[in-house]
């Protein structure tokens, strides 16, 4: 190879030679290599600006660096990176765990940290089984939980996470999520159809006595964008309770904001046993926690899970602080709230000239607009064909959904009026062009 042949990794044409260097196994939206991250937007070394609308997968809630997030970080920086927690407790954990003690419920006063979703799942579902000493799980189908193996086998968003890794860890059993478009029916009806579901596997599979805990995402977020209906969420909350059962809530996407609420759980009035927290947390450094009762907490045998990173990337975990501070300070979560209903009430109108849009939903600023044909049935190709135009206009949009026929809006939380209108009107173009 000459030097000619390698380009410098800025340089928006990727060579073979450079990405050959990258695993295959990711896959990518986009060929872009942002060297600067501002708000809503990327920039290539070319100066391109590009609107990000998918916040990295629902990450930079507050934008691409914000200036107060990347403050906390410079000033952790130069003090301590890194404080191991079974060595050492640092200041910036005993600060974070304070800080998420102040936005959680009440009952949510104790806080394990980790780096990943993933990974604060496969803690909670540990934390479930030690603590009620039983070996069942609860998912619901459509969710998407994360690719180690324990996470892996509680996700049914998509066969592509299991594709020749099975068979996975037992103990997880899968019963319908309240996906009313899917079903065709109102909210009431989906939710009477899946708690009986909910009932016969109690019956046929996993005894009340031996299920640890319900693991569910209160807004379906890979599966879908599906807003769980508030009366589905009480009931589990009520069998929770009365079968001593846990009640795991997966807020990694759906938290910090997100959903015009701190948390989402917050619209159906219920509190969990176990939160799971990521993405949106850091800003886009690695942190995840699990927060639960202290009560609860006591339940799990000293030295029985840690991590070595978890609780100890101190700059990671400033990262978070100036992150909850920032969305507390600055009002985020009303603004995704009323922000979200802007962009969805423009989207729906939308959808009153294109029938190829059969339902907009959502909750703040996670919104789905799911793509159907002229027989209500999904349309992938349509999703796919509007994303790939939006791409071409520098709209990054991603889809969702377990048929892919699912675009999700889920820009930083800091978005305002006139960039929500340029965004609309690029997709808007796009449907025009396309369908
Ligand atoms: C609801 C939910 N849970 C868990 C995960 C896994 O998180 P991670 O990719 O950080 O492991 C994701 C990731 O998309 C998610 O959306």
């Amino acid at each position: 190879m000459t030097a000619t042949d390698v380009h410098p990794t800025s340089d928006i044409r990727v060579s073979a030679a450079v990405t050959s260097f990258l695993s295959p196994v990711w896959t990518h939206l986009t060929q872009v290599q942002p060297v600067r991250g501002e708000g809503i937007y990327l920039y290539d070394s070319e100066g391109s600006r590009y609107i990000d609308f998918t916040s990295g997968i629902g990450v930079t809630n507050t934008g691409h660096c914000h200036p107060r997030v990347v403050k906390a970080v410079q000033e952790q920086a130069g003090d301590l990176l890194f404080g191991q927690m079974n060595i050492v407790i640092s200041p910036a954990a005993l600060a974070l765990a304070e800080t998420l003690n102040r936005v959680t419920p009440p009952a949510i006063d104790s806080f394990f940290f980790s780096n990943s979703g993933a990974e604060a799942v496969e803690a909670a579902v540990k934390l479930a089984r030690h603590a009620t000493s039983r070996r069942n799980i609860i998912v619901f189908q459509g969710s998407f939980h994360g690719r180690t193996a324990q996470a892996m086998a509680m996700t049914t968003s998509k066969t592509i996470y299991r594709f020749n890794y099975q068979p996975l860890p037992s103990g997880i059993f899968v019963t319908p999520y309240p996906a009313s478009f899917f079903y065709g029916w109102d909210d009431e009806e989906t939710t009477a159809f899946c708690l009986k579901q909910l009932d016969l596997l109690f019956k046929g599979q996993t005894p009340t006595e031996e299920t640890a805990a319900f693991v569910i995402e209160p807004v379906l977020g890979e599966g879908g964008y599906i807003p769980a209906p508030p009366a589905f969420l009480q009931e589990l909350r009520a069998l929770a309770d009365k079968y001593g059962i846990l009640l795991v809530l997966d807020e990694v996407q759906s938290g910090f904001g997100r959903t015009g609420k701190f948390f989402s759980f917050e619209y159906a009035g219920i509190e969990p046993d176990i939160l799971i927290m990521a993405k949106g947390f850091a800003s886009g450094l690695p942190v995840s926690a699990i927060g639960a009762s202290q009560a609860l907490m006591k339940k799990w045998k000293a030295g029985s899970h840690g991590g070595t990173y978890g609780g100890g990337s101190a700059v990671a975990l400033a990262a978070a602080k100036a992150t909850i501070d920032t969305i507390v300070e600055e009002n985020l979560a009303a603004n995704a709230a009323e922000m979200g209903s802007y962009l969805m009430a423009k989207l729906r109108h939308l959808q009153e000239a294109h029938p190829v849009i059969g339902d907009v939903r959502g909750q703040g600023l996670m919104v789905g607009v799911e793509f159907v044909d002229e027989k209500g049935s999904a349309n992938p190709e349509a999703a796919s064909a509007i994303q790939k135009s939006c791409l071409a206009q520098n709209l990054l949009l991603l889809t969702c959904g377990s048929y892919s026929n699912v675009i999700r809006w889920i820009p930083p939380l800091i978005v305002n009026k006139d960039q929500i209108d340029e965004a609309v009107d690029i997709f808007a173009t796009a449907l025009k062009k396309v369908i």
